[in-house]
């Protein structure tokens, strides 16, 4: 705490919190985009602030990510909790196995004790194939728990970097680009505004489901970052909590 308060990080959460318009933000300190193992601070500080609210709240929806795996590698496997129940956010494909939704959620819930939901489906299905995906039970059953979401864990990408990762269609990427995408969280893509210009066609917990989430953790750092985290600020939950490094929050501060 010392520490922080003499390299100016608490001053520096409190100027981030009131330009980004969120409930909280932690500043772990340097930049991840220079050094790997900030990262891993970030998964350390957000995994402290998330098993703070397990006892109380069990149903926890994850996304996938780089920053996301490191998270759940810092999450102590000391306490045990089968009332703990770890849903993707989203069916995952097109990335690397390692930082999908999917394998996030398994990894959470085998450090803590608590059961997974998975879904593995395509990234992009056709309109056809997508309609009649959601009449089946087991997607209904994501759906509802996406609808009791207590807690929603989730990385903000670049929409550039991540329409490319994934091999998004061409006809993707010119709809990102055209609508000016800027940010990238849980399928979907947002412009500067905050507005949402597109987002991937499969079954995912819904924007809207992710606000009436009594706990929102969001989780990006970088200096590379900082529009992402600024443009999906824009449209985020008053309540949501940033989990970030110095890099991204220097500057977001200089852009703003
Ligand atoms: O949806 C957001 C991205 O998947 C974030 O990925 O944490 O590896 O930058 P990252």
């Amino acid at each position: 705490e010392f520490m922080r308060e003499v390299s100016g990080l608490s001053h520096m959460e409190q100027q981030l919190k009131s330009i980004l318009g969120i409930a909280r933000v932690h500043i772990v300190p340097q930049d991840s985009d220079d050094m790997p193992a900030v990262k891993g601070d970030i998964g350390k500080e957000a995994a402290r602030l998330l098993e703070s609210r397990f006892a109380q709240h069990k149903i926890v929806a994850v996304t996938g990510g780089s920053t996301m795996a490191a998270i759940s590698k810092e999450l102590s496997t000391d306490r045990k909790d089968n009332a703990l129940q770890f849903v993707a956010a989203r069916g995952g494909l097109g990335e690397d196995v390692l930082h999908q939704a999917n394998t996030i959620a398994s990894a959470f819930a085998a450090k803590t004790g608590g059961s997974v939901k998975t879904l593995y489906l395509p990234d992009h299905l056709s309109a056809e194939a997508f309609e009649m995906m959601l009449r089946e039970p087991v997607i209904k059953d994501m759906m509802d728990h996406y609808d009791r979401t207590d807690i929603v864990v989730h990385g903000i990408g670049n929409a550039e970097e991540i329409a490319l990762q994934r091999k998004s269609s061409s006809e993707e990427v010119e709809h990102i680009r055209s609508g000016g995408a800027v940010s990238e969280a849980f399928g979907y893509y947002f412009n500067a505004q905050g507005e949402v210009v597109y987002r991937i066609r499969t079954a995912g917990i819904q924007l809207e489901q992710v606000k009436n989430a009594a706990f929102i953790l969001a989780v990006a750092g970088g200096h590379s970052k900082a529009q992402a985290i600024l443009s999906y600020c824009k449209i985020a939950a008053k309540g949501t909590v940033l989990v970030t490094d110095e890099g991204a929050a220097r500057q977001i501060i200089e852009l703003t």
